[in-house]
């Protein structure tokens, strides 16, 4: 068993020099990978073909999902479901205002407006409360972010909508491929879920995505939108022997991922009970680590299986970056997810977006970073990264009680004034 206690204060820590360097993320590709892209280069198609077609059915089956479609990333994903879905200028679509830009800026590329909504307090997620207080008449689609692994309660934002059929639920699961709420997997109850696969996620082909639909004329719509849309692939061209010529019959993009980089995926779903169950070890050792201190960190639900995708923590505002330099003393290495989009540069000067409109998300923002979380972090180095957070960061915070998630106050209802384009 490792001593994760951290009370041995008499190491070179405190002095500032590492014993270890700790890294963010580390991949674990190995040999099975390089054999399987070498597959492909011996083969005549490069870009996506059989393997990816293999990669979508074996995506479909682990999420009980009829249709599943392979991206070169979350964020093409979601343009290409986006514009299937036909949203477009004039259009509103509810996002969180705690999450990655892209969620964001994916609706900002169709020309339709993100209307940013805060969080609940202690899931940091966006609830169906949020969802409800920000609908309007032109609301046409909803973003919910299962952030940090953890699932966002889908059937009950469906039920906020009241019905509304015009109304599409588009869930970004980039953190979560391998969660699931109350056992519906993403893709179960919205219209569509949209997956990454960039360098640092679950499932990583350094970059690549995956949408799933249970609509079948939706699939079919975002394959072609994912090829410019165009009516026939370069393998379908040749069907039945003889060139056939391809239609364009609506605007797409470029967003289809190639057999090089999907024969990267299919080890690792095959893995991904393995790998999941040392995520949530990993996740529930730091957990148990700070349960005394003075951090603060996201509730799980019990209803949920978490996908363990980030480590985030939180220290008062005010102390997080010298929180950062620390642990880089330290030497381990942290990141922060994430401070709110609505409040980066781009988005404030756009809208006119203020930190009260979005407290939850503000205070987290200000105050998180995320810890060394991946399948190959040895008990060794997760041992070191605790004790140097229980040894650098535990003083920097003050001596006053942490906040509780209760003790944030949520900004509802939202309104025109405070968004900025009242
Ligand atoms: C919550 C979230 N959404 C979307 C994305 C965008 O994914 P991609 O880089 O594959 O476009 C990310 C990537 O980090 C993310 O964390």
């Amino acid at each position: 068993m490792q001593d994760v206690s951290g009370s041995c204060r008499t190491t070179t820590l405190t002095c500032g020099y590492p014993e270890l360097k700790v890294d963010f993320y580390r991949h674990s590709l190995g040999q099975a990978e390089v054999a399987a892209i070498a597959q492909v280069i011996a083969s005549p198609i490069l870009t996506n073909g059989r393997v990816g077609e293999r990669v979508e059915r074996q995506i479909a089956a682990f999420l009980s999902c009829p249709n599943a479609l392979l991206t070169n990333s979350w964020s093409n994903g979601a343009v290409t479901a986006l514009r299937a879905l036909g949203v477009g200028p004039g259009d509103e679509v509810i996002v969180p205002a705690l999450t990655f830009v892209a969620t964001a800026n994916v609706v900002e590329w169709v020309g339709a407006r993100p209307v940013f909504v805060d969080v609940a307090p202690d899931t940091l997620l966006m609830a169906p409360r949020h969802v409800a207080a920000a609908l309007t008449p032109r609301t046409r689609a909803v973003i919910p972010v299962h952030l940090y692994g953890q699932m966002c309660d889908v059937a009950g934002i469906r039920e906020a909508l009241h019905g509304r059929a015009d109304i599409a639920i588009v869930e970004d699961a980039a953190h979560c491929f391998e969660g699931d709420f109350r056992g519906q997997r993403p893709g179960a109850l919205s219209d569509v879920a949209v997956f990454s696969f960039y360098a640092t996620k679950n499932v990583t082909c350094g970059e690549g995505g995956a949408i799933v639909t249970r609509h079948d004329d939706l699939a079919e719509r975002m394959r072609r939108i994912r090829h410019q849309g165009m009516t026939a692939g370069a393998k379908d061209r040749f069907a039945g022997g003889a060139y056939n010529h391809w239609d364009m019959t609506e605007l797409g993009l470029k967003s289809n991922l190639s057999d090089l980089l999907a024969a990267l995926l299919p080890a690792q779903i095959d893995a991904i009970d393995t790998t999941h169950s040392r995520r949530r070890g990993l996740a529930q050792t730091y957990r148990d680590a700070f349960a005394d201190g003075p951090l603060r960190l996201p509730s799980w639900e019990p209803d949920r299986r978490h996908a363990h995708h980030l480590f985030p923590i939180h220290t008062p505002p005010g102390t997080r970056d010298a929180a950062i330099h620390a642990l880089e003393q330290a030497g381990v290495s942290v990141t922060v997810n994430y401070r709110p989009a609505p409040l980066l540069t781009y988005y404030r000067e756009r809208y006119g977006f203020r930190p009260e409109t979005f407290p939850v998300s503000w205070d987290w923002g200000a105050g998180t970073l995320s810890l060394p979380l991946f399948p190959g972090l040895t008990p060794d180095e997760q041992a070191w990264v605790i004790r140097a957070v229980r040894e650098t960061v535990y003083p920097l915070i003050p001596r006053t009680p942490a906040l509780r998630p209760a003790d944030v106050q949520e900004s509802l209802p939202l309104d025109g004034g405070g968004l900025g384009w009242g």
